[in-house]
């Protein structure tokens, strides 16, 4: 049976207020993690098992409760948990980290949260984090909606990546894509005036209903030429970086031959 959410289904409308104010769940709170759930939805991913190695276990058991947490109904006290206050950006469905691992070395100045339900991916990255001792990584392990909805605050977020989405090729799955007209909206709240929103996809149908969908949410403006911006306008003024690591699922779709989108948003100010 499908895990229920509405990843998709949620409207614009729907955008709940800061965490604080988030209505109860319907059910009474007996599912995790679904403070503001009030009817059935659909998730953007498929759970997948998947076990650890025993280097992995071990990396994870010393290194999780320092860097990682579960996804959960409470606000997120971002600074504290870094300890330090800092830009925020997070990276939705990081897969093994390739991209989160660099870019968070790239942007030292910058915290960056990696949120990923599929825990070998979030092992890889962190045996990464581990090895390379990188400081300006947290991981959130769960459902990124979640995140969004329940533990991020409205105009919080400095900047929101989302790398190579799950595209749902079939027409009755597109209800699944993590980023519909709600998901928009609801990232474009949590963002800071003049936070940016990337976005890849190795998908060309996919990259068509983003498109659209990015163009008509109404508190983003396009940064680069494929959201009918001018890259170089806003390239060294953005508060985070327009450059992106060729991820692990991205290597995948340069040796299918697959033209890679890139849509970067602001915003408003
Ligand atoms: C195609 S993979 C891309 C991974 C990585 N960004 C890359 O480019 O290599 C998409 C990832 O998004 C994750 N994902 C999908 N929906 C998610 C959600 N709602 N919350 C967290 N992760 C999600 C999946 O588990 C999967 O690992």
């Amino acid at each position: 049976m499908e895990r229920v959410n509405d990843a998709a289904n949620h409207t614009a409308e729907s955008v709940p207020g800061p965490p604080s104010t988030a209505p109860a769940p319907a059910d009474g709170g007996s599912r995790k993690g679904s403070g503001s759930r009030l009817y059935p939805r659909v998730t953007s991913f498929r759970s997948r098992r998947g076990a650890l190695t025993a280097t992995q276990q071990q990396s994870w058991n010393r290194t999780w409760p320092k860097i990682g947490r579960e996804v959960a109904d409470q606000p997120l006290d971002a600074a504290a948990w870094f300890g330090r206050e800092a830009p925020l950006v997070i990276e939705i469905g990081c897969g093994t980290g390739t991209a989160t691992a660099a870019m968070a070395q790239a942007e030292p100045h910058l915290n960056l949260i990696g949120i990923e339900v599929y825990q070998p991916g979030l092992a890889q990255l962190v045996q990464r984090i581990e090895r390379e001792q990188i400081d300006n990584i947290r991981l959130l392990r769960g459902d990124a909606v979640d995140v969004l909805e329940n533990m991020i605050a409205e105009q919080s977020l400095t900047g929101v990546r989302v790398f190579f989405p799950d595209p749902w090729p079939k027409a009755r799955h597109h209800k699944r894509r993590l980023l519909q007209p709600a998901t928009f909206a609801l990232i474009a709240n949590r963002l800071r005036p003049g936070g940016v929103l990337h976005v890849a996809t190795d998908h060309a149908d996919y990259a068509e209903f983003i498109a659209e969908v990015g163009a008509a949410e109404p508190q983003l403006i396009g940064l680069n030429e494929t959201t009918g911006g001018i890259s170089a306008e806003h390239r060294d003024s953005a508060p985070i970086g327009f450059e992106r690591p060729v991820t692990k699922f991205e290597g995948k779709a340069h040796r299918a031959g697959s033209a890679i989108n890139e849509f970067i948003w602001g915003k408003i100010e």
